[in-house]
């Protein structure tokens, strides 16, 4: 039986979160590189809880692995227009939403540290959440194609290739 990902659609049609993405997809307009709509969510969700099946995890449900990577870029817009860290700004406007999505506190704490780490060096002593996050968020680039390879500073050669 599959999880019901009830919380995770009624997080989609907050318009909170509607709003952020539009704002993100509006300031990235003309961004040569990876860009953080819900496209880049939806595909660090599925390699997260991809990555989290292969290591056996038990603990995190999908729908809190959802929603962590949902919502681990929605501050990106305020970090363009503030310089604030937006690991930081995405956490604290997470916050709101997951309690009105109906998240249990417990569920919550385990979510926002894993938005907090999610740009962490993944040999770090992340949360498992974090860890699945920064990998993931690596993983979910399509380097192979891109015609921003020169210009950007999170390439490198073997990001063409498939690692997960
Ligand atoms: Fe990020
Ligand atoms: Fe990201």
């Amino acid at each position: 039986m599959l999880d019901s990902m009830a919380r995770v659609n009624q997080l989609l049609d907050h318009e909170d979160y509607n709003r952020y993405i539009e704002t993100i997809n509006e300031l990235e307009k003309e961004r040569c590189f990876c860009k953080h709509g819900f496209e880049h969510g939806i595909n660090v969700a599925r390699i997260a809880y991809a990555y989290l099946l292969e290591k056996g995890n038990r603990d995190l449900s999908k729908e809190g692995v959802y929603a962590a990577a949902l919502l681990h870029d929605i501050g990106r817009w305020v970090e363009y227009q503030t310089g604030e860290d937006h690991a930081e700004v995405s956490a604290r406007l997470a916050l709101p939403l997951l309690k009105e999505c109906g998240f249990s506190s417990a569920d919550i704490q385990v979510i926002l540290a894993g938005i907090r780490e999610h740009r962490r060096h993944y040999e770090d002593d992340l949360s498992l959440l974090g860890e699945a996050l920064a990998i993931a968020d690596d993983w979910a680039r399509d380097c192979r194609y891109c015609s921003a390879q020169k210009q950007c500073y999170k390439f490198k050669p073997e990001m063409t290739q498939i690692i997960y």
